[in-house]
């Protein structure tokens, strides 16, 4: 059993070796330049351990097969596709190649983008005997050893890779998976507040309000950052630099008058009818918290951001009280 996750480390190190060689060869020259019209320095290609995966569908088989491996241990890798008319053939084909390194700087699995508007965007290694993807975030292996009071969450390969690029190597991603409980406890360990950069979209907006229950619950901290205009960090940055990244981390809001102002916008506010629903809503989301003095001090903060609509703190705290 300890055998065979040993094999399988070995053999996702010796793709993770043969991928970013390709990168390297003329033959891989398509794929070094997608990273690096996408603003990826050498070094950052390095670092990351960026590969590509060529045209053919059989070269990784073959290699690791001339590695000594048997197929039953390469079809457990998860790099292959199997099918009964063509037998094993590679899963990544014509892609850029992600490793995804657990914090022991293991490789435990790859995502592959297409060089363009091909679908789908990623291809992802499925779920091993070595990768459980609700237990590892991508670039933990580094974030971990950031001195940040924070680590930063967002979605993708890209955004990680480009944030720490630009010196927020605090950047971790949940890979367009759903925050589990496992990924909280796993940032448990290294942090006790996360922000949270999902994109800007409303996918991402959801995303977000579903971390933060899951955050708190492992007992760690969240604030939302507001991307906007820009779609995720990655583009973000490109576009406005990282000074102003870094001011918007700076500007990032408290996770619980996040949720209130996401539900604003469910109602129809110019009306008595939808405030009257606003604020019901406000004294459910209030209801959550058990601690008084915290429950006070929302209900505070949400009469200050909402007062023109003429409520007060007595007649939020008696909406909370006759729910209780
Ligand atoms: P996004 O669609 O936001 O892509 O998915 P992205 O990270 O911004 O990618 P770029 O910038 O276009 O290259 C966020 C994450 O969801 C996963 C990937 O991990 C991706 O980084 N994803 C997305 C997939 O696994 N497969 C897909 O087809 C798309
Ligand atoms: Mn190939
Ligand atoms: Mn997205
Ligand atoms: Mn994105
Ligand atoms: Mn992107």
């Amino acid at each position: 059993k300890a055998k065979q996750r040993e094999t399988l480390l070995e053999i996702n190190r010796q793709a993770a070796q043969y991928f970013y060689y390709q990168l390297r060869r003329e033959s891989g020259q398509i794929g070094y330049r997608y990273l690096t019209d996408r603003g990826l320095s050498d070094e950052t290609i390095r670092k990351f351990g960026l590969g590509y995966s060529d045209k053919f569908s059989d070269d990784l088989y073959k290699f690791l097969k001339g590695k000594g491996y048997g197929d039953d241990q390469l079809r457990d890798s998860g790099l292959f596709n199997v099918d009964e008319r063509h037998g094993m053939y590679d899963k990544f084909w014509n892609r850029v190649i992600f490793p995804i390194m657990d914090v022991n700087n293991r490789v435990i699995g790859f995502g592959g983008r297409v060089m363009g508007d091909g679908k789908p965007k990623y291809l992802n290694s499925p779920e091993t005997k070595i990768f459980d993807k609700s237990r590892n975030l991508y670039g933990l292996n580094v974030a971990r050893t950031s001195r940040k009071p924070y680590l930063i969450l967002c979605e993708g390969y890209m955004d990680v890779i480009s944030m720490h690029q630009s010196g927020f190597t605090n950047a971790v991603a949940s890979l367009g998976t759903s925050l589990t409980s496992g990924h909280a406890s796993l940032l448990k360990r290294y942090t006790q507040e996360v922000l949270l950069l999902y994109d800007s979209d409303e996918a991402g907006v959801k995303a977000a309000l579903r971390a933060i229950p899951i955050l708190r619950e492992a007992g760690i901290n969240s604030r939302v950052v507001d991307l906007k205009p820009h779609k995720d960090p990655d583009e973000f940055i490109k576009t406005e630099g990282a000074e102003a990244f870094q001011q918007r981390l700076d500007q990032a809001r408290d996770s619980f008058m996040f949720r209130v102002s996401v539900s604003e916008k469910e109602f129809p506010m110019e009306e008595p009818q939808g405030q009257n629903r606003f604020f019901e809503r406000c004294a459910r989301l209030l209801l959550e918290l058990s601690d008084e003095l915290e429950r006070n001090l929302y209900i505070e903060a949400i009469v200050r951001q909402y007062h023109r609509y003429g409520i007060s703190v007595e007649d939020l705290r008696k909406r909370v009280n006759t729910l209780a």
